[in-house]
């Protein structure tokens, strides 16, 4: 087998610096990383990695910066071509672009063509897996995971499930998106890199008996993951409090029905009460952080003491968020951090783009750190991508300092190349 050997500074982590400090984060100026077989088999530094594998072809990403492959823990690949849309707020903006668009996804052929297009986008940022939503179509769950498979992608998706307050055209049943969502996981869940999720959107577009013939279908597969949304606006919270009102809170509606669990994902997760916070940790569910969604429809600032007590990801939540690039969501997750009191080290930013939501999706086995026996998605960032960053970054003094310039203004042009599976992508 082809051995390949990368050398590039390299950022490896021994533990979450939420828990174990910065200094969890490990740089290696000279570093190494060995690909065989579409895996990370070796890492190290150069000299050594040099000397222990001879036979390998050496390609040399000179001061780039060698990471896993970006980790985009929750997305809407149907609202690629509305990211951008100006000038609502959560249901307003649902109602207004949301909906309309999502209504195109029973055609096949334009379901293809926008999950394409996502993947190109988010592949050009470094993004390599993508755990998005689809539409209440069947045929957009089929779109996103053909075009993923096609290009040998890990990514995660499920059937959006809604039977109320939506458009006709978007409503299913509470029988059949059980039925649909049970076909759609039959068919796809653990083929190739592929992963279902069930998803309810959120509880206002679900009946309870939705809700609940969804959480039977999750306790029939305890294996997937559940993905849906939860306390992103004041309004939501207040039109959930009055569809749901035997509910002691938004959480609730999703506890009382089987929807709470160590798989579960939960988006946004701005607004929660102290009995939700205590909820969510004690049953080691996780939740997603969506920062340049929260500004741009102007949800609410994500409280990062949330980190200590359980696991985090970061996701663009396009096209609510307004960007397809992690580099950006990092910047993003900054700058609430920083109106909220908690200044993130880059470290922090770099884990949850990576290792972090990696381990929200119950993928830290397989992808989002440099470690051997780990799946070879890959990006090389080139720390110096514009003359804005060239000047910052070289008057660093350390690694964080020559990062976090790309970190705050980088886009895909920092992105100097990115492997899926040990292969080049980027063109
Ligand atoms: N809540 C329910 N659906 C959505 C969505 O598509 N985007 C965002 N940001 N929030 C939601
Ligand atoms: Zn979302």
């Amino acid at each position: 087998m082809t051995k390949t050997l990368l050398l590039a500074q390299t950022l490896r982590f021994d533990g979450n610096p939420f828990l174990n400090g910065v200094e969890a984060a490990r740089h290696e100026r000279h570093g190494a990383v060995l690909v065989e077989n579409g895996r990370i088999a070796d890492v190290g530094c150069a000299d050594d990695l040099r000397a222990a594998y001879p036979e390998a072809m050496i390609q040399d990403l000179g001061k780039a910066l060698l990471l896993p492959g970006f980790v985009d823990a929750h997305m809407h690949y149907p609202q690629t071509a509305i990211i951008a849309s100006w000038g609502k707020r959560l249901i307003d903006w649902l109602n207004t672009y949301t909906f309309p668009e999502e209504s195109r996804f029973g055609d096949p052929d334009y379901a293809r063509e926008i999950a394409a297009r996502s993947f190109d986008l988010t592949l050009a940022s470094g993004t390599t897996t993508l755990c998005s939503y689809a539409t209440i179509h069947p045929e957009s769950v089929d779109a996103f995971f053909s075009e993923a498979q096609q290009r040998g992608l890990r990514a995660l998706n499920g059937k959006t499930c809604m039977d109320r307050n939506a458009p006709d055209t978007l409503r299913d049943t509470a029988q059949s998106a059980y039925d649909d969502s049970k076909a759609l996981l039959e068919k796809w869940h653990g083929v190739d890199r592929l992963s279902y999720v069930i998803t309810p959107r959120f509880s206002p577009t679900s009946t309870p008996e939705q809700l609940e013939a969804l959480g039977a279908l999750w306790a029939e597969h305890p294996d997937c993951l559940m993905q849906t949304h939860l306390s992103e606006q004041t309004d939501e919270i207040a039109w959930v409090r009055d569809l749901f009102p035997e509910a002691r809170d938004y959480l609730d509606t999703y506890e009382k029905h089987g929807l709470l669990g160590s798989r579960g994902l939960y988006g946004h997760s701005i607004h929660l009460e102290p009995r939700e916070q205590d909820r969510l940790s004690e049953t080691g569910a996780a939740l997603i952080h969506c920062p340049t969604s929260n500004t741009f429809i102007g949800s609410g600032l994500f409280d990062f003491a949330m980190a200590q007590r359980l696991r985090v990801g970061l996701a663009t939540d396009t096209g609510g968020g307004s960007s397809f690039s992690m580099l950006r969501t990092m910047a993003a997750a900054y700058e609430v951090g920083q109106l909220g009191g908690t200044v993130l080290h880059p470290a922090h930013l770099l884990w949850l783009a990576t290792a972090g939501s990696a381990q929200t999706l119950h993928l830290e086995d397989k992808i989002g750190r440099l470690e051997t026996g780990l799946e070879a998605d890959l990006v090389a960032l080139d720390l110096s991508s514009t003359s804005a960053i060239a000047q910052r970054s070289a008057r660093a003094e350390d690694i964080w300092e020559a990062v976090f310039p790309t970190i705050m203004m980088g886009d895909d042009r920092a992105v100097q190349q990115v492997w899926v599976k040990g292969v080049p992508v980027k063109t």
